[in-house]
C-alpha cells in the first residue's frame, strides 16, 4: 500500500498534487511519502512482533535512498542502518541513528572507512573474508578497541530479480563459505581486537519468493546450532534484505506476513537476536519520479516515441536491469490508450525507458510519475551527459520539503578545477 492516488484524475501524494510540487521545483523530481516510508517500516516491525520475533534490530538499507530525511523519517520510527562505505556511515549519523543501530556490511571495506566506523560505535561490522577479518582485527588493536563483528556467509542459494542483483550463490563475491564461517568464527574468537557476537546473510534483492530464503536461513540457523554447539558465543544473526515489491510485471511478492511467519520458523528455538537490513521494500513504493514530457514524436513509419526531461541518469534501473516502472500521467485525459516508447534526452538507446507501453494521451508539457523509484531511483542517479543531478522532495500529509535542491550548473562547473597547466 501506498500514499500515491488519483483524486478527479489528478495524482496526488498523500494531500499534494504532484502538479503543485512540479510546479514549484520543477521536473524531473523524485518525491516521496513519509506516511508510506512509515507505513512499511511498522508493517514490517508488527509483522515480526504478531509472529514472536522480540526485539529485531530493522537496520535499513541506506543503499536503496539514502537521502537524510528519509533516513532521519525512518530512524525517528526507531530504525537502524544496514550501510556499505564511510559515506552511508556518515549519512546514518548525521540523519540521527544511534550507532549502536548501524550495521557495516560490504565486501571492500578500506582501513580508513573501518577506522571510522569503530571509533563511531557501529554495532556490527559484518566480515567478509578471511583478510578483511585481519584488517579489522589489525586496526581495532590500532585504537586500542575490540570490534564486535559478525561473519557474512553466502549460503550458495540464488535468488533475486536479476542476475546482476542475486549474491548467494557461491560464485558470487560476497561473504564466506559455511565451513569457512566456522573456522572464521572460531579464529576470531581468540583474536585481540574483534569479538564475534554473530553471522548475517543476505541472498540477493526483489525476492518474490519465499523458498530459496527459508532454504538458505535453514543453513544459517544450521551453523548456529554447530558453533553453538562448540561452546562458542552467537548473539545475533543478521539475514539480510531482498524483500521484493510489486513493480507490476513481477509476481506478487509476499506479505509482511507471510516473510515473518517464515523468519519465526526459520529461527524457532534459536536463542540470537535477530537483524534485518530491508531496502526496497521499505522506499521502493514511498517514492516517484515525476518527469516531464518535451515533445511526443511520431514517426511516419509508426513509432510513437514520448520524450521526457528525465533521463537513464535519473532513473537508471531500466537501462541496467530491464527494470519495469509503472509509468502514470500526473493528470489524466480522457481517450483511447496508445503504444509509446518512453525515451530520455541521453545520446544513447539505452536511454529507454520502455517500449511499446499502452499509455493514455499525452502531450508536450504533460507530467508523468514513474512509480515505485524510491528505492534505487535518486540513489543511483548521476550527472551523466552534465545533467544536473535531480533534485528530491519530501511530503508528509499537506506539506512538502525540498530535501536535496536541484544544484545549478554554476555549482556543477564549480566543483572542478582546471589543472595548472591549462591556466
Ligand atoms: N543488505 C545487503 C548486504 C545488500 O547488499 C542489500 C542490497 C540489502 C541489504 C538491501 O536489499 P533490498 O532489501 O533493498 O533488496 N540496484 C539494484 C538493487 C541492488 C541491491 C544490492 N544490495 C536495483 O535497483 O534493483
Amino acid at each position: 500500500m501506498n500514499h500515491f492516488e488519483l483524486r478527479d484524475g489528478e495524482l496526488f501524494c498523500e494531500d499534494v498534487p504532484l502538479a503543485r510540487i512540479a510546479e514549484a521545483v520543477g521536473t524531473p523530481v523524485y518525491v516521496y511519502s513519509s506516511a508510506t516510508l512509515a507505513r512499511h517500516f511498522t508493517v514490517l516491525r508488527e509483522a515480526l512482533a504478531e509472529a514472536g520475533v522480540r526485539d529485531p534490530l530493522i537496520a535499513f538499507a541506506l543503499k536503496a535512498n539514502p537521502n537524510l530525511a528519509v533516513v532521519r523519517t525512518l530512524a525517528k520510527l526507531g530504525a537502524g542502518a544496514d550501510v556499505v562505505s564511510e559515506g552511508e556511515v556518515r549519512r546514518a549519523l548525521a540523519a540521527g541513528v544511534p550507532p549502536e543501530r548501524i550495521v557495516f556490511s560490504g565486501v571492500g571495506k578500506t582501513e580508513g572507512e573501518v577506522a571510522f566506523a569503530i571509533e563511531a560505535g557501529v554495532a556490527e561490522i559484518n566480515v567478509e573474508s578471511e583478510p578483511e577479518l585481519e584488517l579489522v582485527n589489525r586496526v581495532a588493536q590500532r585504537l586500542g578497541k575490540r570490534a564486535e563483528i559478525a561473519i557474512r556467509v553466502n549460503p550458495d542459494v540464488g535468488a533475486g530479480g536479476h542476475a546482476k542483483i542475486s549474491t548467494g550463490k557461491s560464485d558470487s563475491k560476497f561473504g564466506v563459505s559455511f565451513s569457512e564461517a566456522e573456522r572464521l568464527y572460531a579464529k576470531a574468537s581468540n583474536m585481540a581486537g574483534v569479538r564475534p557476537v554473530g553471522v548475517a546473510c543476505h541472498i540477493g534483492s526483489q525476492i518474490t519468493d519465499l523458498a530459496p530464503m527459508e532454504e538458505a536461513f535453514g543453513k544459517m540457523r544450521g551453523l548456529v546450532q554447530r558453533l553453538q554447539a562448540e561452546g562458542m558465543r552467537v548473539e545475533r544473526l543478521d539475514l539480510g534484505g531482498g524483500l521484493g515489491v510489486p513493480y507490476f510485471n513481477q509476481p506478487e511478492p509476499p506479505s509482511p506476513a507471510d516473510y515473518a511467519a517464515m523468519i519465526a520458523r526459520s529461527t524457532k528455538g534459536l536463542d540470537v537476536g535477530l537483524a534485518f537490513e530491508p531496502g526496497r521494500m521499505i522506499a521502493a513504493n514511498a517514492g516517484v519520479l515525476v518527469a516531464q514530457v518535451i515533445h511526443v514524436h511520431e514517426r511516419a513509419e509508426g513509432r510513437r516515441f514520448l520524450v521526457l526531461d528525465a533521463a537513464m541518469n535519473d532513473l537508471l534501473r531500466p537501462a541496467m536491469y530491464d527494470a519495469y516502472h509503472d509509468i502514470r500521467p500526473v493528470r489524466l485525459r480522457d481517450g483511447e490508450l496508445a503504444a509509446y516508447d518512453v525515451v530520455g534526452p541521453i545520446c544513447e538507446t539505452g536511454d529507454t525507458f520502455t517500449r511499446d507501453r499502452a499509455l493514455p494521451p499525452l502531450h508536450s508539457g504533460d507530467l508523468v510519475a514513474f512509480m515505485t523509484a524510491g528505492a534505487y531511483g535518486a540513489a543511483m542517479s548521476s550527472e551523466y551527459n552534465s545533467r544536473l543531478l535531480v533534485p528530491e522532495v519530501l511530503v508528509r500529509g499537506g506539506e512538502f520539503a525540498v530535501v536535496r535542491p536541484r544544484p545549478s550548473y554554476e555549482d556543477m562547473l564549480a566543483r572542478e578545477a582546471p589543472a595548472p597547466w591549462l591556466a
